[in-house]
């Protein structure tokens, strides 16, 4: 993998999997622009590094803040003149019944994870094109490509990437930009322990699924090397991937598994 002197900007990198980035593009050389809500926590990471710490800037934002997203694209782009990658790790996940779930927090689901996600990219976009390349990633989750139970909005939220970047990706490929959607399966973070319920307020549990799940290092190591490749799709983690496959080759099968299958 050759990220030595990229300069890649990367949300969600105050934890889990966008944490794991920062340190292994640091490792590589990479120029860093690190996002998230929490300064303080994105401080240390940086201070977490280990090389280069001139090279990692950081840059709070807030994904549900759209009419801030555009201004904080020129901002980042300032930073070194050029963004080679942008990594959308930052997100939100559900972990409540849909019949249940209050429609603010449905909005707040997709605003963090769809809009946040859409809206920077695009901020961003017209300046990859005029710098002639550009590499848009994004996470979403094998949720993305099938539904299961808790996760009605936070499934709708990465489905809905998937018919926007496909898309995308038809528009830009003939200027230079690469679109790549990750979907990961279970990897050990505290994305369960960050999920919203029904009324919004923080579930705050380890999910066993996401305790007994890859690293976010392992995960963070896959996603280069799929990035790296300018792969346009990749599944990572456990045997949970196997889902995308029997839902797609056995429908009824997978319809009937998944609804008993326990999911946090
Ligand atoms: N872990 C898994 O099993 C798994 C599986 C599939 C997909 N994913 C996806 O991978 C991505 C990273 O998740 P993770 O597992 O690393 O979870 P995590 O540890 O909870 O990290 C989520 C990150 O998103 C940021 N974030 C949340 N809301 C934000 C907002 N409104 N504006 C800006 N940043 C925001 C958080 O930082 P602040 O709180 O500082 O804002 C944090 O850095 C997410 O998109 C998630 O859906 C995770």
């Amino acid at each position: 993998m050759n990220f030595k002197n990229k300069i890649v900007w990367i949300t969600g990198a105050s934890s889990g999997i966008g944490e794991a980035l920062v340190y292994e593009l640091n490792q590589q050389g990479a120029k860093l622009i690190i996002s998230s809500r929490k300064a303080e926590s994105l401080y240390k990471v940086k201070q977490g590094c280990k090389k280069n710490l001139l090279d990692i800037h950081v840059l709070p934002l807030d994904l549900e803040q759209k009419p801030f997203l555009f201004s904080k694209a020129d901002e980042a782009f300032k930073i070194y003149g050029r963004i080679d990658i942008l990594i959308n790790a930052g997100g939100i996940s559900q972990r409540s019944e849909a019949v249940e779930t209050e429609s603010t927090v449905e909005e707040k689901i997709m605003d963090t994870n769809f809009w946040g996600t859409v809206n920077l990219s695009k901020a961003l976009l017209p300046k990859m094109i005029d710098q002639g390349n550009g590499h848009l990633v994004v996470l979403s989750s094998l949720v993305g490509k099938f539904g299961t139970q808790y996760r009605s909005t936070y499934s709708a939220s990465k489905h809905a990437l998937h018919g926007y970047f496909d898309s995308l990706r038809c528009e830009v490929y003939d200027k230079g930009i690469t679109v790549s959607i990750i979907c990961p399966g279970f990897v050990k973070t505290n994305v369960s322990i960050n999920s919203v319920t029904a009324n919004g307020g923080k579930y705050g549990m380890m999910d066993t699924n996401q305790e007994n799940g890859i690293s976010a290092s392992e995960c963070a190591t896959k996603i280069l090397e799929a990035v790296d490749a300018k792969k346009e799709e990749v599944l990572i983690g456990g045997k949970e991937k196997y889902g995308v496959f029997i839902k797609r080759f056995f429908p009824k099968y997978f319809s009937k598994m998944i609804r008993k299958r326990k999911v946090i």
